[in-house]
Parts: C-alpha cells; sequence; structure tokens
C-alpha cells in the first residue's frame, strides 16, 4: 500500500540524499523558520523513519493561533510541530472483527480493494503530551492523510476538523522524508469543545443532557464519535433513558475507526452495547450503520469524530417541518467553517 511505496522511495533517496540531518537537509530546502523550531528538540535525536510535515517558512509565520493554553507561541508551535512528526514504525492499530461480504446470486462479491478502500492513510505521531493524547498509555496521537483524487497531493487532517495542505513532492533526509506544508496541524481539543467548534449543536446538547458528555471527554480512547449534523438530528421528544440508548449507538469504541481504516463489512461496537456496520458502495463511497460521512477525521484527544448525514437507528417518522431558516442557517455556517478548513473540500470529493 502506500506506506510500503513510500518506504521503497524513502531508502532509495536516502542513499541518493547522501544521509543527511533533518535540520541540514530543512535548512538547504529553505525551511528556515521550521528548522529553528525544531532545532533540540529531543525527538530529533532519536527519530528514524519519520514523515515531517514541515511548513513553509510564509505559512509558519501566519500560523500562530490555537485555542490551548500553552504558555507561549513558541511552546505551542513545537508541540504542533511533534503533531507533525509521524513514527512509520509505529505499529498500526488493530482492525475489528469482518463480516462476511454479502452474497450476490450465489456467488461471494469480489472485493476489490483498490476500488473500495479510501485513498489515505492513519499515521501514529511524536504528540505524546497527555493535554491532546488520551488514548491509552504509551500510544501517541493519530494524524489522518488522505486524498481527493489519487493524483493529487494530500491533505492531513487534525484537530478540529482542520486540515493542512502538502505542497510539493517528499524531500529526503537520513531518516525519512519532509513533506512541506501550508502549516502546522492544529491540536486535538476535547469532543465538547470540537463539536461545538464544528457547529453539531443538537447533538452536542442531546449527549449534555444524557450527562455523558463529560465522561466522554474524560474517558481514555479510542471512541469515535457519529456526529449526526443539526440538519439530521432534528428535534424529537425522548425519555432520558431513550436519548441516552440513541445517543450510545453513535459512540464507536475498542477501536481506532479513522476513514482510511474502514472496510466493507467491519462491525465496530458501540458504547450502548450494539454494533454499527461499516459498508462500502462500488463507487467508494462508505456508509457507517447506513448513515454518509459528510466529514470525516476531525482528531479529538481521545479519537475522531465523523459527521454523518443520518441518525443511526432513528425510526421511520416523517421528517418535522423545517421552520423558518434556522435548519439551512446551520448548515451554511457549519460549511463555511469546514471550507475554511478544507476539510468540506475533501470530505465532498474524497470518496466519490
Ligand atoms: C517509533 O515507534 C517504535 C515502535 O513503537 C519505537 O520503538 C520508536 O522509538 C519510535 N520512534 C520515535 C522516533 O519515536
Ligand atoms: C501571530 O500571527 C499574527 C498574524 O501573522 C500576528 O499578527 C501575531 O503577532 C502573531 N502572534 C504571535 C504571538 O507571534
Ligand atoms: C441476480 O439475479 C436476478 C434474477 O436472475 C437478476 O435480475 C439480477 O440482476 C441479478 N443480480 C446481479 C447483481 O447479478
Ligand atoms: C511517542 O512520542 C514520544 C515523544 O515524542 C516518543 O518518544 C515516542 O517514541 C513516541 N512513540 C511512538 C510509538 O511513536
Ligand atoms: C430544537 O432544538 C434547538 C437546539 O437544541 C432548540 O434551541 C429549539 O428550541 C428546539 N425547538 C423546538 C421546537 O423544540
Ligand atoms: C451542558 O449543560 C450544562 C447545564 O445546562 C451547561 O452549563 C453546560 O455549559 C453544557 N455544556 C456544554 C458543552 O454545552
Amino acid at each position: 500500500m502506500l506506506g510500503q511505496h513510500l518506504l521503497a522511495f524513502t531508502s532509495l533517496f536516502a542513499v541518493l540524499a547522501g544521509g543527511q540531518s533533518l535540520l541540514t537537509v530543512l535548512e538547504d530546502n529553505g525551511f528556515t523558520e521550521y528548522a529553528a523550531l525544531i532545532r533540540g528538540d529531543p525527538f530529533l535525536e532519536a527519530a528514524s523513519d519519520l514523515i515531517v510535515y514541515a511548513p513553509t517558512n510564509a505559512a509558519l509565520v501566519a500560523n500562530n493561533g490555537s485555542l490551548t493554553r500553552r504558555a507561549t507561541d513558541e511552546d505551542l508551535k513545537k508541540t504542533r510541530a511533534r503533531f507533525g512528526a509521524v513514527n512509520r514504525s509505529a505499529p498500526r492499530p488493530q482492525e475489528p472483527p469482518t463480516r462476511s461480504p454479502p452474497v450476490v446470486n450465489g456467488t461471494r462479491r469480489v472485493r476489490h480493494r483498490d476500488e473500495l478502500v479510501p485513498s489515505g492513510s492513519a499515521f501514529v505521531t511524536l504528540l505524546d503530551d497527555p493535554e491532546f493524547v488520551n488514548l491509552g498509555p504509551g500510544i501517541n496521537q493519530s494524524i489522518v492523510e488522505k486524498r481527493a483524487v489519487s493524483s493529487e497531493l494530500p491533505v492531513v487532517f487534525a484537530g478540529l476538523g482542520a486540515a493542512v495542505r502538502v505542497m510539493g513532492d517528499d524531500i529526503p533526509f537520513d531518516k525519512g522524508v519532509i513533506r512541506p506544508t501550508n502549516g502546522l496541524p492544529t491540536l486535538p481539543q476535547t469532543a465538547s469543545k470540537t463539536l461545538r467548534f464544528l457547529g453539531i449543536d443538537r447533538f452536542l446538547d442531546a449527549l449534555n443532557q444524557t450527562g455523558l458528555l463529560a465522561e466522554l471527554d474524560a474517558q481514555k480512547g479510542p471512541i469515535t464519535i457519529l456526529a449526526p449534523d443539526d440538519n439530521a438530528f432534528k428535534n424529537r421528544t425522548f425519555t432520558h433513558d431513550q436519548l441516552t440508548a440513541l445517543v450510545k449507538q453513535h459512540i464507536l469504541v475498542d477501536y481506532f475507526a479513522y476513514t482510511p481504516l474502514l472496510r466493507n463489512g467491519q462491525v465496530y461496537p458501540t458504547l450502548g452495547g450494539g454494533q454499527v456496520v461499516v459498508s462500502v458502495d462500488t463507487k467508494g463511497a462508505v456508509y457507517l450503520g447506513g448513515a454518509p460521512i459528510l466529514a470525516g477525521d476531525a482528531i479529538i484527544t481521545n479519537g475522531a469524530i465523523h459527521t454523518i448525514g443520518k441518525v443511526l437507528g432513528a425510526p421511520a417518522s416523517p421528517p418535522p417541518p423545517v421552520t423558518g431558516g434556522a435548519n439551512s442557517m446551520m448548515v451554511q455556517s457549519w460549511m463555511t467553517l469546514a471550507v475554511s478548513a478544507v476539510g468540506i473540500m475533501v470530505a465532498a470529493g474524497y470518496f466519490t
């Protein structure tokens, strides 16, 4: 797969590059601001088999804001740089069990991996700061790289659903590759901050009403929240127990579920004790329990949030009338946010 190609590519070019160090290659290629930022970081000494997402000088200067409580801007940037350094030797996450493919007219449907599997990778980074990662002891934060079209340069998804773009080809150094970007990745936040930022207010309020929200923010991952957007999560009348059961059905537990890991027929356990089955149609569009993914891979401290276009297991009742312009306004503002973060553009083109 992609990882293996890169590995072959890297070892070939590492020889040609004559084993020059990361800092030397960064400086020779004009990434002087980024080189200055990471100089002296101990991760560099131990590092091998890395992908380093390195912002250009212009991008790094412009890219200094975030919702965090780091003491200084410099401190924050160093932490973000750790998040943008991928350890390719780190163990891959375990896959959930898979159901047998459906039988179509007596013959098992053949799975064409290349057609049906989204093109991308979930990578383990060097971010281990407990303020930004809560995936279990010794498990660093992940970042998700995806391509809208296989010929295009990838986009890297990080915290708050924000993404940075890869701007050019890999530049090899002695222990990996530098992948030029248009910014540092945004650090992951809790589920509640991320849902609010994404404008998924109704589902967030439902989580809060059930009393699950605080628990969810603190819980050790991996968890993946399938968050129906405000348009899908229309107001309904529920008892407390019904609402609790409903929201728990939207929380995948035990396995990582970043979109590049999703495969047709996988069965993810939910917090409610049920299951969500992954299906991939012949065009490569991915559904979770029958719901389409509108925007995937907003990284949170303990996993990820995928915005979905349907409430899972919703009773088949006619949708309530859209009153005023409230619903479309909400979707509009959410889309604007996502577009500013590149998210929706990629999500839209990605599975088609
Ligand atoms: C990458 O992961 C491997 C396997 O867990 C570990 O031995 C190695 O130290 C890690 N490398 C870096 C640079 O953190
Ligand atoms: C962050 O970037 C903005 C825009 O480039 C700049 O005006 C501001 O001074 C920077 N802040 C710090 C603390 O460097
Ligand atoms: C399965 O068989 C039915 C009846 O013979 C046929 O109409 C249908 O097109 C077949 N489906 C596929 C996928 O071959
Ligand atoms: C996690 O991050 C720390 C700090 O950067 C690093 O030392 C460690 O090797 C990383 N672990 C893996 C598995 O990459
Ligand atoms: C629908 O939900 C929203 C957000 O939770 C709330 O502000 C609004 O009052 C609700 N509308 C009705 C008719 O219940
Ligand atoms: C959850 O509900 C409480 C009580 O209504 C409120 O104070 C709090 O701000 C809500 N939290 C979020 C993240 O909306």
